[in-house]
C-alpha cells in the first residue's frame, strides 16, 4: 500500500462521470487551484502559467460555446455522441482553463538569447506541471477531474467572453466536480520498457 505522495498520485485519476457537488466552499476550491498553480515550478521562475477558473453557470457557458463550435465541424449524423460527451463535462461543478503567457516566453527569449529555443518547450512543461498540481490538489480533497483539449477551436470565444489578454494561449481545460462513478481500469506498461537503473 503506497503512502504519502504516491498514495495521492494513485488517487488522481481521470473521472468522466462528474457532478456539481463540491466538498468545499467555492472560495476554498478557487484558493486550492490558485495555490497549486502558484507553487508550481517554472523555468527561470518565469511563472508563465495563467488560469481562468469557471464555476457554475460560467463553466456551463464554456461548454455550450465549445458545443456550438463542434456542431459546425462534426457531421450531423455523428453529433449525438459529441453532444452527450460535452453535456457530461457541463454537468461538473467547474473547469480550469490553463493558458501560457507568450509575452513571458518572448521576453525570456530576448533576455536569454542562448536559450531562445528552449523557452517555448519549458513553457509547455510548466503548463503540464501546473495542470498535474491542480489535478492532485483536487484529488486530495476528493474532487474528481478530467483533462480536455478543445483549443484552438474555442480560443476566440474564450478570449472574447472572459476578456483574456491576447498574449495568453489556451493549452488545456480541466473539468472538476463530485465523483459520480469511479475511474476505469488502467493498464501499465512493463517497468523493463520504462526504467533503466544503474548503480
Ligand atoms: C498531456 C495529456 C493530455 C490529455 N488529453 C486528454 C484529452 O484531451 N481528453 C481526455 O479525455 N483525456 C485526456 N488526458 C487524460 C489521459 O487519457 C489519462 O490521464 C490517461 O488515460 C491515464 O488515466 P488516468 O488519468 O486515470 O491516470 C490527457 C492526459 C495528459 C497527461
Amino acid at each position: 500500500m503506497s503512502q504519502g505522495f504516491n498514495a495521492l498520485a494513485e488517487k488522481r485519476r481521470t473521472i468522466y462521470a462528474l457532478g456539481p457537488a463540491l466538498p468545499l466552499a467555492e472560495d476554498d476550491v478557487i484558493a486550492l487551484i490558485q495555490t497549486a498553480i502558484r507553487n508550481s515550478p517554472s523555468a527561470f521562475n518565469s511563472q508563465s502559467s495563467r488560469a481562468l477558473i469557471l464555476l457554475g453557470e460560467q463553466h456551463k457557458h464554456f461548454w455550450s460555446l465549445t458545443k456550438e463550435q463542434l456542431r459546425k465541424r462534426v457531421p450531423a449524423d455523428a453529433f449525438a455522441a459529441t453532444d452527450k460527451k460535452i453535456d457530461s463535462f457541463a454537468a461538473a461543478a467547474g473547469s480550469v482553463l490553463f493558458f501560457e503567457d507568450q509575452q513571458v516566453v518572448s521576453e525570456l527569449q530576448q533576455q536569454f538569447a542562448a536559450y531562445a529555443d528552449n523557452f517555448p518547450v519549458w513553457s509547455e512543461q510548466s503548463s503540464g506541471i501546473a495542470q498535474y498540481a491542480v489535478w492532485l490538489a483536487l484529488a486530495e480533497k476528493g474532487i474528481g477531474a478530467n483533462l480536455q483539449h478543445y483549443n484552438p477551436l474555442v480560443d476566440d470565444d474564450v478570449r472574447q467572453t472572459w476578456n483574456i489578454p491576447a498574449s495568453w494561449t489556451l493549452r488545456a481545460q480541466m473539468n472538476f466536480g463530485s465523483v459520480e462513478a469511479p475511474a476505469g481500469e488502467k493498464g501499465y506498461i512493463d517497468d523493463k520498457q520504462r526504467f533503466i537503473v544503474a548503480r
